[in-house]
């Protein structure tokens, strides 16, 4: 096993060296269809460096064992790799508390758990919850679920046409009704980082909390949930860098404390009787059963992985390569981008004139490149943008200017083909 310090070496040179980083992701180096594999579907999900693929195996082949419950060696062992990632989390977002960072499998998980932990308890008949036009479903479907329920409503912040949500008209939907802001730190669909900070800072003017859905923005953005103020961060562990099966809730442990369990069963109670459950205290009140060790161990590397790089020159990098590629792209005639926002990551969305995207997919696919198409699990925002569906290029700081360049000429050939 190398350590995660020593296979880093040489990443934290003032110019991102690129070729160096791709060397940590073995699945990069194939082929497919008789081309180098290019990845941009990095929004769907991000690749795995190796030393998060030997700490997961290094966990199944010398510290397999239930975490908690053992007071023999190896439980002890996994026990403390898994609250050791806990901690690893807590520091890489800046909670005050590791008891503030509960694992769940990913961010769907986590924002069912935060509808059903505070939404079912504080939310009733007449009360409002506001989520924005460009949120995936999986911020969208659990509010709507919990409003049928309820008897509440679900209010819409709008966007314009670059994508960038209209601040006014936000703050005007708040309101005493508002029991929650529910929205996304960037866009899978169309790339904008939204100002959460800003938008934290509105709805708590008003006494209401926010929950960012942070499947996006952890892996390209530095987060400090202290600085940020929201009250719920949700985290997809697959999308920077980590297993799947891995996540995070951050949650202010005022509002944890006081809400209800999630799940029921295993290591979330303090006592169990036929008459009465009484609850265990922060994290475990929210993690019923055995948890994915293996993938949040994993995450735990991952985020060592992440602290070995230079951050800030990756997310330059990946800020050049997104200005380099949708010039080359919007330069091509009948390609238009969906998402223009002043401020994105690396999300390059667009539709050709009189092509399905499902077809640009495909070929690409022959090409060896890997994209997404369809509507990326937000259909309001192919509504909103008048599309039925996008081809969607998403990159990582793993990607090259070369890699830019497969896909202009792959969507040049598209057309070719198409015309
Ligand atoms: N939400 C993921 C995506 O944008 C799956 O592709």
């Amino acid at each position: 096993m190398i350590a995660t310090e020593k296979v880093l070496e040489g990443l934290t040179q003032p110019a991102w060296d690129v070729a160096r980083v791709r060397e940590e992701f073995p699945v990069l180096r194939q082929t497919v269809n008789n081309r180098p594999l290019v990845y941009l579907d990095n929004a769907a999900s991000s690749q795995v460096p190796q030393v998060v693929i030997e700490r997961g195996s290094r966990y199944l082949q010398e510290e397999h064992s239930n975490i908690h419950r053992g007071v023999h060696y190896l439980s002890q062992r996994a026990t403390t790799a898994y609250e050791g990632a806990r901690e690893k989390v807590r520091r890489f977002i800046n909670a005050r508390e590791s008891r503030e960072c509960l694992f769940v499998r990913g961010c769907t998980e986590g924002i069912n758990l935060v509808m059903h932990g505070y939404g079912r308890k504080f939310v009733g008949a007449g009360d409002e919850i506001v989520v924005s036009a460009m949120e995936h479903h999986a911020n969208i479907v659990p509010w709507q679920m919990l409003c049928e329920e309820k008897g509440a409503r679900l209010r819409v912040i709008p966007m314009n046409d670059a994508g960038e949500l209209l601040l006014d008209e936000y703050e005007a939907l708040l309101n005493e009704r508002t029991k929650l802001v529910a929205v996304m730190h960037v866009s899978n669909a169309l790339g904008t980082i939204n100002p959460i900070k800003e938008m934290t800072s509105r709805a708590h003017k008003q006494g209401i909390p926010l929950l960012v859905d942070g499947a996006q923005g952890a892996p390209h953005l530095p987060i400090d949930v202290q600085d940020l103020d929201c009250d719920f961060y949700v985290i997809s562990g697959h999308k920077m860098f980590a297993p799947t099966g891995s996540g995070v809730v951050y949650g202010k442990a005022e509002w944890l404390e006081r809400m209800n369990p999630f799940l029921g069963g295993g290591d979330m109670i303090r006592t169990v009787t036929f008459e009465k459950t009484t609850y265990a205290g922060l994290p475990n009140k929210f993690e019923a059963g055995t948890p994915a060790i293996a993938s949040q161990i994993g995450l735990g590397a991952a985020i060592d992985f992440l602290n070995g790089i230079d951050r800030e020159a990756a997310h330059a990098y990946e800020q050049e390569l997104l200005a380099y590629a949708t010039e080359k792209l919007s330069a091509i005639e009948g390609v238009r981008l969906i998402g223009t926002a002043r401020e994105k990551t690396g999300v390059l969305a667009f539709v050709i004139d009189e092509i399905h995207p499902h077809d640009v997919g495909t070929i690409l696919d022959q090409e060896g490149i890997a994209i997404r198409a369809g509507h990326h699990c937000a259909q309001p925002v192919m509504k909103r943008m008048n599309v039925p569906a996008t081809a969607r290029a998403s990159f990582a700081f793993y990607n090259t200017k070369a890699e830019a360049d497969a896909l202009v000429n792959a969507v040049q050939k598209v057309i070719e083909v198409f015309s």
